[in-house]
């Protein structure tokens, strides 16, 4: 970890995030992460041993086969799983340091998740669903409500707004579930086939606006998917085979930032 009084104007872009007048090395680091599950007799080993890094300011898409081990990985980073071995730092933070209401802290305040199922509640309406990590921040509830329909708004949602998840396609029930993991403006995102269910105008708007909001110059976002044209978004890929990182490649547009407002 690099520390030290940062000389690097507002929004200038460098290879280290920029913190509170702070270098930090990178977003995410993963060392040796290694995860088996255990049911009875039966030992999987899903993670062997994975060294990953996300930079600040980057969108990082991490793909590979089915089974490889990437929503098991994503569950790890996000502090949903915990690992059997290695060691990961979100944020800055040495994720072992955390006690348990620590880390449920940290992770509802610095972490937003959109996961392969898009676990919307079914009793409230899609603006309230995405309201939810603004509600449980205590946010008043007009305020929260308000901000989660603009966010809705932005993703064509507007006419739905007072459905319930079980009133929508599947395709705008992974909007209202990217909306909730964007709407606190959390530091790290990370998205399990965010466009999987959408079309190609929808999905395109969706990675904009992963793009526009959630990658700064203090932020970065990790995004799992099977979906070729989101390749186009990539600052980096890192490709998963078998529960390892085999290979991280830079994409080409990683060398036009001016390309991104
Ligand atoms: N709770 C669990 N207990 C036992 N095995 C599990 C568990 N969760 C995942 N696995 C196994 O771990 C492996 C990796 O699963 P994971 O969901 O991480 O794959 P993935 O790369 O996300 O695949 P996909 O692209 O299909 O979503 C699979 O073989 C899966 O069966
Ligand atoms: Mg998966």
């Amino acid at each position: 970890m690099i520390q030290g009084v940062a000389e690097i104007s507002p929004g200038e872009r460098s290879p280290f995030g920029v913190l509170h007048g702070r270098f930090e090395e990178s977003a995410v680091s993963c060392r040796r992460v290694t995860k088996e599950f255990v049911s009875g007799d039966n030992r999987t080993l899903v993670l062997r041993g994975v060294d990953f890094d996300v930079s600040f300011g980057e969108m990082t898409l991490l793909v590979g086969p089915s089974g490889c081990g990437k929503t098991t990985l994503l569950s790890v980073i996000a502090g949903l799983l915990d690992p059997t071995g290695g060691n990961i730092s979100v944020l800055g933070q040495n994720m072992d340091e955390l006690s348990g209401a620590d880390s449920i802290l940290f992770r509802r305040k610095n972490l937003g998740f959109v996961f392969q199922q898009y676990n919307l509640l079914p009793a409230l309406t899609a603006a309230e669903n995405a309201a939810v990590p603004l509600l449980a921040a205590g946010v008043p509830r007009k305020r929260a409500v308000d901000k989660a329909s603009a966010m809705l708004a932005e993703l064509g949602l507007e006419q739905r707004l007072y459905a319930l998840p079980s009133q929508l396609s599947g395709g705008q029930q992974q909007r209202v579930a990217l909306a909730r993991a964007l709407v606190h403006e959390p530091r790290l995102i990370v998205c399990d086939e965010p466009t999987s269910a959408l079309d190609h105008e929808t999905g395109h708007a969706v990675m904009e606006l992963l793009t526009t909001v959630a990658v700064r110059e203090d932020r970065a976002v990790i995004v799992v998917t099977h979906d070729s044209r989101v390749f186009d978004f990539a600052d980096r890929i890192a490709h998963m085979d078998d529960g390892r990182i085999v290979r991280t490649e830079a994409s080409e547009k990683a060398h036009f930032p001016a390309t991104r407002n």
